[in-house]
């Protein structure tokens, strides 16, 4: 496993699912974690501890993504307990599943408010950071990465999801405008497309063997995900033995955006 050793890293929304694995992952590859949570302290905690009784540096800190001045109060936090930041994995995210005309302003504004704003807000206070601080060769060869969890629904349009999928398509072009901006300054900032991973997220998904045998027809490797399949990717990205990578989305998703359908028709 590449060595992240003595960087700071922050993974938003890790009081569970994906972003728990991730935080787990860098703490074990030797980074100082923060386990950002909006409303699940407890669960937080919990992650904290696990951290620690694996022998890695951990701490707890609330906010709401989607909220300017709360994040910018997690990131003063985040610097005051560990000087700085080295990484930010934006992977604080939500689903409000509704068809398009049962979809209620509130639940369009709230997960495009968490899902893409929250990754805008918390990218420039990061950036803000990286490029006080500057570049600390024994640390990393970059200035500092940032890794936005978007999903397959960056490029598979989704039924039911419109807020979801708009948020997600709006990642990838964040992602890619910011990692063209900030490459000069040697930010290097990617995406990691999770497909199916098994989360309370998607937990109708899997968890009837009826719904689990429909959703590995739309997966051609024919397993769902774990979170730990995207901790790895996660390690690989926020290294430096990926330095050349920048501006690019690593989709983990078992095949699922290789058009399925097509395995015998067309
Ligand atoms: C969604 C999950 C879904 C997966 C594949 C993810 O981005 O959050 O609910 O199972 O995409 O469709």
């Amino acid at each position: 496993m590449p060595s992240l050793q003595g960087q700071a890293a922050l993974v938003t929304g890790s009081s569970s699912g994906i972003g728990t694995a991730v935080a787990q992952s860098l703490a074990a590859a030797g980074a100082k974690v923060g386990v950002n949570y909006s409303r699940s302290a407890d669960e937080a905690e919990v992650v904290v501890a696990d951290i620690r009784a694996a022998g890695g540096e951990a701490i707890a800190i609330q906010a709401d993504v989607s909220q300017e001045d709360q994040v910018q109060r997690m990131f003063s936090q985040f610097c005051e307990a560990f000087g700085t930041i080295d990484i930010l994995v934006n992977n604080a995210g939500l689903q409000r599943d509704f068809n398009l005309v049962d979809m209620s302003l509130a639940d369009w504004n709230l997960v495009i408010g968490v899902n893409l704003t929250g990754q805008f807000l918390c990218a420039r206070e990061a950036v803000k950071e990286f490029l006080r601080r500057g570049l600390v060769p024994e640390r990393s060869c970059a200035v500092g990465k940032i890794i936005c969890m978007s999903s397959v629904h960056e490029v598979i349009p989704w039924a039911g999801h419109c807020n979801y999928a708009a948020s997600k398509g709006g990642v990838s072009l964040l992602m890619k405008s910011m990692a063209q901006e900030l490459a000069p300054q040697k930010i290097r900032i990617n995406s990691i497309a999770p497909g199916a991973i098994q989360t309370p997220i998607n937990r109708d998904a899997w968890e009837t063997p009826e719904a689990l045998e429909a959703l590995l027809k739309l997966i051609p490797y024919k397993r769902i995900g774990v979170p730990e399949d995207i901790g790895k990717a996660a390690v690989w990205l926020a290294s430096d033995d990926s330095d050349y990578v920048q501006g690019e989305t690593l989709f983990v998703d078992g095949g699922m955006t290789l058009y399925p359908g097509f395995e015998s028709g067309g």
